[in-house]
């Protein structure tokens, strides 16, 4: 079943390994009988009515709303705001006239969240959780829920609900960018574009030992690294380095490459690893030139890129997929690189120290 590891020795690497079927079950989950996106019309209405999103979430969640903010800018047309739960709860921001909430929760438990998603029925705002969990906390006090249907995960490290929520957002905003009757929701085949995303997937799966021997080449014994990206592949750089952080225990910033140069290059050593992520090509150049920039003061550098960006000695070659999926397959790198990083130290990668799974207090 779902749950066992059965040959894997972690569950991470099996939750890894489980993404790409993961984004082919969604295609089946979300694709009505007539080839358009389900999802319930009262929903619709009132994201279609609503002037701005407000997706609140905490940690990976957090990032992968971060991952879909363009995508759902560009097919809807509705500015979309990414907070974070313990920062929002506090301290809320001057909201627009209709608001439409979206939380997203791997668990559907996370305590930060549930004390937002409380105040906002209070102020009677229509509210999504997105979650991997049926009945959860937050599925049963939000109005509307969508699934990651990304089976349990166990590891407490996040992977597959990371790419779920992103593609689930994907779906979403195919659906809300239709029927608005949006030229660039019309333009993007999210069902074809998933499938891509899911062999594209699979071709990074299986570089694992490329990408096992080069982190061993580039991050043993380093105090610190630093992912550097711009658009989306900045947002991918943060959730990379909360991955490489959080199991193997090196500092690591994910950072806006063309901020790099504004006080954190100041931490720039011999020796310290960057790894830029290039997946757009009107930023590509820029992050080049950062890249640039760092080795000229000592870094060790590593590029993941998408194939048509590519250059012949660029470490680690992304397959094409559409622009606004592209954080969906360079993040998977990113989490071989966290997992092998780990290993390499010799911890234990399903249970790193001080984290759990679930997060039941503020
Ligand atoms: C915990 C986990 C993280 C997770 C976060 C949010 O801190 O260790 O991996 O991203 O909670 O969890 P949620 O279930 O709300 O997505």
């Amino acid at each position: 079943t779902d749950i066992e590891k059965g040959t894997y020795p972690y569950y991470m690497l099996k939750e890894i390994d489980e993404q790409p079927a993961v984004m082919r079950r969604l295609v089946q989950e979300y694709q009505a009988e007539n080839g358009a996106i389900k999802l319930d019309q009262e929903l619709v209405d009132e994201v279609i009515t609503s002037d701005r999103i407000y997706i609140v979430a905490c940690g990976t969640s957090y990032n992968a709303g971060l991952a879909a903010k363009q995508l759902i800018e560009k097919t809807t047309e509705i500015p979309v705001e990414v907070h974070l739960s313990s920062e929002f709860g506090y301290n809320m921001p001057l909201l627009s006239q209709k608001p439409f909430f979206i939380f997203l929760t791997q668990s559907g438990e996370t305590a930060d969240s549930r004390q937002v998603l409380v105040q906002i029925n209070r102020l009677n705002h229509p509210s999504l959780t997105i979650t991997n969990v049926a009945g959860s906390t937050l599925s049963r006090e939000a109005k509307y829920t969508l699934l990651l249907h990304a089976g349990p995960e166990i590891a407490v490290a996040s992977t597959k609900a990371y790419t779920a929520q992103i593609a689930v957002l994907a779906l979403f905003a195919k659906g809300i960018g239709e029927v608005k009757q949006i030229a660039a929701a019309k333009d993007f085949d999210v069902f074809h574009e998933l499938a891509l995303v899911a062999s594209a997937m699979e071709t990074m799966i299986s570089e694992k030992a490329v990408i096992s021997q080069l982190t061993e080449d580039y991050l043993t014994g380093t105090r610190n690294a630093f992912y550097i990206g711009r658009g989306n592949d900045y947002y991918v750089s943060c959730e990379a380095s909360l991955k490489l952080k959080e199991i193997s225990y090196i500092q690591a910033e994910g950072f806006a490459a063309g901020e790099l140069k504004h006080g954190t290059i100041a931490l720039i050593e011999d020796g310290t690893p960057v790894i830029g992520v290039i997946t757009e090509a009107h930023t590509g150049a820029h992050t080049r030139g950062n890249l640039k920039e760092v080795e000229s003061r000592g870094a060790k550098t590593v590029v993941i890129v998408s194939e048509e960006l590519a250059r012949p000695t660029d470490q680690l070659v992304l397959p094409n997929v559409h622009p606004l999926l592209t954080s969906l397959v360079s993040v998977i790198p990113t989490q071989l690189i966290a997992y092998f990083a780990t290993l390499q130290r010799g911890y234990d990668v399903d249970k790193p120290r001080n984290l759990a799974k679930s997060v039941t207090v503020e």
